[in-house]
């Protein structure tokens, strides 16, 4: 519901409701009757009021107010004159709470940009290969041959980021149907790291698993599943320096659930990127994450998976020791 504030001719207070009273963290004190700036101290709001007076009747004038206490806010206001007596004119003003708003559209400006980004990125390459190889470079045959596979490898590049954009546009818009069948974690796992450990041992990463052949069944979707598995144990692989060790785990927790691990003794995530790790194109380092064919949408798909599984994602990390994925499925064991 709306704030909602009424002035008189003087500036005193004549109507507040709950909800404005709770958006300027008044508490129970009523301030009616009282002096505006008395109970109020937003000289901006006060300079609205006298604004749409001075306007006159008949006329409904919008600002847009941002409050720092006692809760960050952008608020809508509208004034309106209103007549009380014929020499006095006091005015109502009704404020609607648009930080939400404005932080989605924020979030959708930055989307954009980003999507704008990765994809020149790949581009300007690209171009910029052509260009040489256009310029000359054709007729060198070493050359044209490592610029081509350059120019393949960035084309792949994009290929890969828009696939997993629609992926994970289809996923949030509820487009992606989840063909759920009991299914084995331990088999999907297994057969994940099986295609993981030649760039596992090619890094001198040690692949583990620690996986109960007693699990009960989860309803899940096998493909999603292993999906999820690849992208966890990818990104565990790739920030693992040499010696280092990858452990996927898995057991029954409270509440019928089951609960997987995938456990690295890698690079870490220092703390301040933690909560923003799972949103989109969100990379701790973007330059290293890049060179290593990152696009930064993995996290994202893989939270995105995990909910729609019923499940529950947390990321614990500490830099320099290693990161561990947690996160839990619904089982279709008796006690679901
Ligand atoms: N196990 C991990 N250890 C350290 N950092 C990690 C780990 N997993 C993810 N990160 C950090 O989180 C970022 C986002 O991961 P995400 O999987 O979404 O993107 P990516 O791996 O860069 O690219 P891709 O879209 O190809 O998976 C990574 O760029 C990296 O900075
Ligand atoms: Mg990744």
């Amino acid at each position: 519901i709306e704030g909602v504030i009424a002035v008189d001719a003087r500036d005193a207070i004549l109507f507040m409701n709950e909800r404005a009273r709770t958006i300027f963290g008044l508490g129970a004190a009523r301030g009616e009757r009282k002096p505006f700036l008395e109970v109020i101290r937003n000289v901006d709001l006060h300079a609205i009021f006298h604004e749409s007076r001075a306007a006159g009747e008949g006329t409904v004038s919008r600002h847009e107010l941002r409050l720092a206490s006692p809760v960050e806010r952008r608020l809508q206001v509208n004034a309106v004159p209103l007549r009380l007596a014929a020499d006095e004119l006091g005015v109502v003003m009704v404020l609607h709470d648009v930080t939400e708003l404005r932080r989605l559209e924020q979030v959708r400006t930055e989307f954009v940009a980003n999507v704008s980004h990765e994809l020149r990125t790949p581009l300007t390459a690209v171009h910029g290969y052509l260009e040489t190889l256009l310029a000359g470079a054709l007729e060198e045959r070493e050359n044209a041959r490592r610029f081509l596979e350059i120019v393949f490898r960035h084309t792949e590049r994009l290929g890969r980021l828009l696939d997993d954009l629609t992926d994970l546009s289809n996923i949030e818009l509820g487009r992606v149907s989840l063909k759920l069948a009991p299914t084995r974690l331990d088999e999907v796992a297994e057969s994940v790291l099986a295609i993981i450990r030649p760039k596992a041992e090619s890094g001198r990463v040690t692949l583990g698993s620690q996986l109960p052949s007693d699990l009960p069944p989860v309803p899940a979707d096998r493909d999603r599943l292993a999906q999820i598995f690849i992208n966890l144990v990818d990104n565990a692989v790739k920030y693992t320096p040499e010696g280092g060790r990858v452990t996927v785990s898995a057991r029954p927790v409270a509440g019928g659930r089951v609960e997987v691990t995938v456990a690295d003794t890698g690079i870490g995530i220092p703390p301040a990127d933690l909560p923003r790790i799972t949103e989109r194109f969100y990379r701790v380092d973007r330059a290293r994450s890049r060179e290593l064919g990152g696009t930064g949408l993995g996290l994202a798909i893989v939270k995105h998976l995990v909910l729609a599984h019923g499940g529950e994602l947390w990321i614990e990390s500490e830099p320099g020791r290693g990161t561990t994925v947690r996160f839990t499925l619904p089982s279709s064991g008796p006690t679901a």
